[in-house]
């Protein structure tokens, strides 16, 4: 077949071929459900169903080019952030820094501004797919896709891969307050008993884009293989080190910091510009909407790195931190800047 079936995407489109195979498909992939959510298990991960057109239709149509910039992350682990500082960092020269703090961050939450292939650019089948060929360069994108299903012309191109990953415990328990944010759960009556079915499902990799091991191994092996196209960050060593973070990836997108820039601390300037509290005092993500499912400001919560330790019972935290066990110590991963808690007693 096609994108569809672990395959090769194809960039001549036959819609009518396309739809007949995804309905095919369509039927036999197994369901489940998240936060209300429906869920499909499509190559390997738990996508959204309303919008596995749309990532199909990514697969299938999008060209990268090699100056691509692709933020890459699941659900909760720090896309927001990354999101401001990759477009801080990118368009300090154009637009000025206090533009961007005063005018750009003042009207356009994060999300707006660093689109996402599958819930923004690529749409149903029936509907005009976008052309992002004549956007200026360099181009800059999100996805929660795992590294494997990523459209074959991103794999063969040099765009470069931002992926940020976050602790386990932290990821849940951001991911569970959120999803009850969905005005579509607002009846749900969350307790500790709900809280444990779904760390269970967590770890079982039953949610948005899970499995949370094979989503960062998938990135993380193709880091170690390609460096320089691929960068893996933290989000604890970026609340740890937010300095040589930044110099990092700005050296990374091809827009490092000059010398002249860095002793008039713009770096301090635009790590603070796209730091949590200024963000969250915007009044877009205070009081703004930019999607039907929630308001902005569920994209601010807490952030912080062990808030987990006021939210998870003991149990569920042995559970969430074998997921650092398992698989990612098996293939050699370990967090640099994040040191699981010893839960064995
Ligand atoms: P918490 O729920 O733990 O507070 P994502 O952007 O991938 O959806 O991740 C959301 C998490 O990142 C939330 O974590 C949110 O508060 C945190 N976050 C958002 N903006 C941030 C920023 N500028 N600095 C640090 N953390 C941020």
């Amino acid at each position: 077949m096609n994108a569809m079936s672990n395959s090769k995407p194809k960039n001549a489109v036959d819609l009518e071929q396309l739809k007949a195979e995804f309905k095919e498909l369509d039927i036999s992939l197994p369901k489940a459900l998240w936060f209300n959510h429906p869920l499909q298990h499509y190559q390997g991960f738990w996508g959204p169903s309303i919008a596995l057109e749309n990532i199909i239709a990514f697969q299938t149509h999008f060209e990268a080019q090699d100056s691509d910039i692709i933020l890459a992350s699941l659900p909760k682990t720090g896309t927001t952030w990354l999101k401001s500082l990759l477009y801080t960092i990118l368009n300090r020269k154009s637009t000025s820094l206090h533009t961007i703090s005063q005018q750009v961050f003042q009207t356009k939450n994060p999300h707006e501004l660093v689109p996402s292939f599958e819930f923004s650019i690529y749409k149903k089948f029936n509907e005009t797919q976008p052309d992002l060929s004549d956007l200026p360069s360099p181009r800059l994108f999100s996805t929660h896709i795992p590294f494997l299903s990523l459209p074959d012309s991103i794999k063969s191109s040099k765009s470069r891969i931002v992926y940020v990953c976050r602790n386990p415990l932290d990821t849940f328990v951001s991911t569970w307050y959120f999803n009850l944010s969905f005005y579509m759960n607002k009846d749900m009556k969350p307790s500790m008993e709900m809280m444990e079915e779904y760390v269970d499902k967590y770890c079982m990799g039953l949610f948005l884009f899970g499995p949370y091991e094979s989503h960062l191994l998938g990135y993380w092996k193709e880091h170690l293989q390609n460096p320089d196209r691929v960068l893996l960050l933290e989000y604890e060593g970026l609340k740890k080190e937010p300095k040589a973070h930044v110099r990092k990836l700005a050296d990374f997108i091809g827009c490092p910091f000059s010398e002249e820039e860095e002793n008039e601390n713009v770096i301090e300037d635009v790590i603070k510009i796209c730091s949590f509290q200024s963000l969250k005092e915007m009044d877009v993500n205070k009081n703004g909407k930019s999607n039907p499912f929630f308001d902005n400001n569920v994209f601010f919560r807490k952030g912080k790195v062990g808030e987990w330790k006021n939210e998870l019972s003991p149990l569920m935290a042995k559970k969430l931190v074998q997921l650092l066990h398992g698989k990612l110590k098996e293939a050699g991963f370990a967090f640099t800047y994040y040191q699981p808690p010893d839960l064995s007693h």
